[in-house]
Order: C-alpha cells, then sequence, then structure tokens
C-alpha cells in the first residue's frame, strides 16, 4: 500500500499564493477530507499529487518516491497507479461509455482487446453500470456519468484515488451511490484516498460509515460508533493552508470563525 505526504507545499500564480506550506500526511489505506470554501487550493492540491502542477518549494512523496522533480516518462508509471476522478469528471461525449474506460488501457497498449474488454465490464460492474458499455454519455444522467468518470478512474486497480467534488451538482440519492462506492474502495480494497468536497453531507456520510462485506459478498454500510475503529479524518483549508485537521467532532466543535461559516 502507499501513502501520500505533502511536506511543506507552495504554489503561487503570480504574486497569489495558492497553497503555503501545505503539509500533510495520508497513511496507507487511510483517507483524508478536504474541506475548504471555493479558491482555497483544494484541487491544485490533487494536481501536485499527479505531477500535472510542480510546487515553487516544497516535496510531494507518494510511497518512498519522492516525484516533486521527476519527469513526464517517471510521472507516467507513478500516474498509472493513481485513480483521478476531475471536478468536471468529464468525459469524451464521442465515445462510448466503454470506450471512456477502456482509454488509458488503449493507450497503454499492453493488453489484448478481449482483456480490455473484460477489465472494461469488470470496472463498469463495480459502479453498477455494466448495461451501460455501449451508450454514449450525453444519452446518461449527470450521476451515471460520474460513475463512468469513476469507473475510469478505476482501471490498473490504482491504490491512490483523489476525488475532486464527486458529488457536486448530484442529488442526495445519487451522491450517496458515489459516497457508497468511495466507501467500499476504502474500507473492502483498502485504497488511500483524498476526498475533496464542498458538500458537507457526503463528507459525514463517508466519514461516519464504515463498508462491510458479510460471507456471502453482501455489503452493508455500518454506522461508525466509538468502537468502530476510524482512519477517515477532516482537514480544512482556507488560503492553501491547513486551519484545523481532526474528527467531524472537533471539526463541530471549533470555534473558529471561517469553519463555523463554512459549516452553517
Ligand atoms: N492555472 C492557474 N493560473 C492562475 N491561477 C490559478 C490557476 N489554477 C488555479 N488558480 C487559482 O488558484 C486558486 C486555487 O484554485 P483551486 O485549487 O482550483 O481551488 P479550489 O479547488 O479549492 O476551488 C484560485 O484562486 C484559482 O483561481
Ligand atoms: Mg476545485
Amino acid at each position: 500500500m502507499t501513502g501520500i505526504r505533502f511536506e511543506e507545499v507552495t504554489k503561487a500564480y503570480g504574486d497569489r499564493k495558492v497553497l503555503d506550506r501545505f503539509s500533510m500526511t495520508v497513511h496507507p489505506g487511510e483517507m483524508k477530507i478536504l474541506l475548504g470554501g471555493s479558491g482555497s487550493g483544494k484541487s491544485t492540491i490533487l494536481k501536485t499529487a499527479l505531477g500535472l502542477i510542480k510546487p515553487d518549494k516544497g516535496q510531494v512523496y507518494l510511497g518512498e518516491q519522492n516525484i516533486t522533480q521527476m519527469d513526464e516518462e517517471e510521472l507516467l508509471k507513478i500516474r498509472g497507479e493513481i485513480g483521478m476522478v476531475f471536478q468536471s469528471g468529464a468525459l469524451f461525449d464521442s465515445l462510448t461509455a466503454g470506450e471512456n474506460v477502456a482509454f488509458k488501457l488503449r493507450e497503454q497498449r499492453k493488453l489484448s482487446d478481449e482483456e480490455i474488454q473484460e477489465k472494461v465490464e469488470e470496472m463498469l460492474g463495480f459502479v453498477g453500470l455494466q448495461e451501460t458499455v455501449n451508450r454514449m454519455p450525453p444519452d446518461l444522467s449527470g450521476g451515471m456519468r460520474r460513475r463512468v468518470a469513476l469507473a475510469r478512474a478505476l482501471v490498473g486497480n490504482p491504490k491512490i484515488m483523489l476525488y475532486d467534488e464527486p458529488t457536486a451538482g448530484l442529488d442526495p440519492i445519487t451522491g450517496r451511490t458515489i459516497c457508497e462506492l468511495v466507501m467500499k474502495l476504502r474500507d473492502l480494497e483498502r485504497v488511500t484516498s483524498i476526498f475533496v468536497t464542498h458538500d458537507l453531507g457526503a463528507a459525514k456520510t463517508i466519514a461516519g460509515e464504515t463498508a462491510k462485506q458479510s460471507p456471502d459478498g453482501t455489503i452493508s454500510f455500518i454506522v461508525r460508533n466509538s468502537e468502530t475503529p476510524g482512519s477517515t479524518r477532516f482537514v480544512m483549508l482556507s488560503r492553501g493552508a491547513i486551519l484545523l485537521e481532526g474528527t467531524e467532532e472537533d471539526l463541530c466543535a471549533t470555534d473558529d470563525r471561517y469553519i463555523r461559516e463554512f459549516l452553517d
């Protein structure tokens, strides 16, 4: 398993500091929920973990590897092990759902067509959308498109998942479906993850429940209590730096004005 570590990461655009000595560790198998207002630097943090944005200062580690100075070729290999659900969740509208999921595999040219087809069916099956394999994204609902984007990110069985506001704009029931998939990956596959969101309801669901699989394969979601081991923590971001890190209780107990306003 692979963890993620940001060490004093600083990034500025012109004279606007977007990340200001941002440090955070996500241990293997752990999840951090990153909360913060619009423009606080959340998407930028995820992009530095993929090497899409290079910090001006500071280091980013994936497992033992320092990726900060890696070149594109090395980064491509690293990115093969990371799944990212982008903020827009954008799919290629001219490709079927199945071809969207297959895209990375076709690029890698490692698997045969049959093997790719098998993978695609497995991934679409995981998000409960096997029947959409030949459908075009514009014909799918917003929630289905988001699930296809999730399936696409899961190709290659990533050890790390980065989610950028995956429930934004979805109705609560569809949002719940996404949250359940995210919890399954965290609790049953032990994927290390960062879940960026504006959606406090989704954040509370994900921090407050655990996915459990019974011997017959049924999956249920159990509300945590003081005995459930929990490793999901909240990180509240403001202007590219951490304002508070802790449990939901810590977050709710704070009298910091910025956080209170965010919670209300
Ligand atoms: N390529 C860029 N050039 C200039 N400014 C940028 C760029 N990308 C992001 N920003 C700015 O950086 C700040 C943080 O952006 P972002 O990380 O996307 O915030 P969040 O995801 O928390 O809403 C915003 O003010 C945004 O306008
Ligand atoms: Mg963003």
